[in-house]
């Protein structure tokens, strides 16, 4: 596994879109300056966090129903390396690709198909303080354990920790995956909002399906969900 680490550039997703960087080579930044979120939201990248994208090829004999499965993969490989580097159990995993410790997010995952492969980026607050405008939904493993991390640990060990997971998911081991994401369930219980295309619907969130949907307990249904973004009300 390579890695190439910037002070700054603009957003890690698109450095490696637009150099064409090829597979188990990371790109991280210490600082982006156009960090993005999911749904054109802007991601705040200011310096101690881990920023950091690599990339994956598409191959015309693996099917789409396993490529539908890398947020779920990014999402379990992200939970399972911070356990490993803090000792903790604490981190969990919110449908679709988000990670959560005590109802504030620690994680986002951006996952976006260019040209042929498909582009992870991870952004995780590591040693950085959240500005006081986000301290209410998310938080750094700073805050939550008083002392910094090797970010450069953090980035290789998730990176190589997806490869393994996308192999291990090829080799037909989504059961194992799926396993451990119901386990790591944040969502479970929770009453929600999923906003789809201008549609709501509202209900308790009941897990997580065999192939990946969000179960949403409405007043009437279950409803089984493929995307959308949640509220947690
Ligand atoms: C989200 O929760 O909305 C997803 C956030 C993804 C942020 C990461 S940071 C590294 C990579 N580069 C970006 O511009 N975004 C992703």
């Amino acid at each position: 596994m390579d890695i190439t680490r910037f002070d700054t550039i603009d957003s890690t997703n698109d450095y490696i879109k637009r150099e064409k960087i090829g597979e188990k080579h990371i790109i991280s930044a210490d600082v982006q300056s156009a960090g993005r979120g999911r749904r054109g939201n802007i991601w705040n990248s200011s310096a101690g966090g881990a920023w950091f994208s690599f990339c994956l090829n598409e191959d015309k004999n693996i099917t789409q129903e396993y490529y539908g499965k890398i947020p779920f993969i990014a999402g379990a490989s992200v939970s399972a390396v911070l356990a490993e580097v803090t000792g903790s159990d604490i981190f969990m995993f919110k449908w679709v690709n988000d990670i959560y410790v005590y109802d504030k997010k620690i994680c986002g995952i951006l996952v976006e198909k260019s040209e042929g492969h498909f582009i992870i980026g991870i952004g995780i607050n590591v040693n950085n303080n959240i500005e006081a405008e986000y301290r209410d939904n998310r938080i750094s493993l700073y805050e939550l354990f008083g002392r910094t991390f090797d970010i450069e640990e953090i980035i290789m060990k998730t990176a190589e920790r997806f490869y393994e997971n996308y192999t291990l998911l090829i080799r037909g081991g989504w059961p194992e995956i799926y396993t451990y994401i119901c386990e790591k369930d944040y969502l479970r219980g929770r009453e929600i909002k999923v906003i789809n295309d201008g549609c709501e619907i509202l209900g308790i969130a009941e897990g997580i399906t065999t192939v990946g949907s969000l179960k949403v307990k409405t007043k009437d249904e279950i409803k089984e969900v493929e995307t959308g973004s949640i509220i947690i009300r």
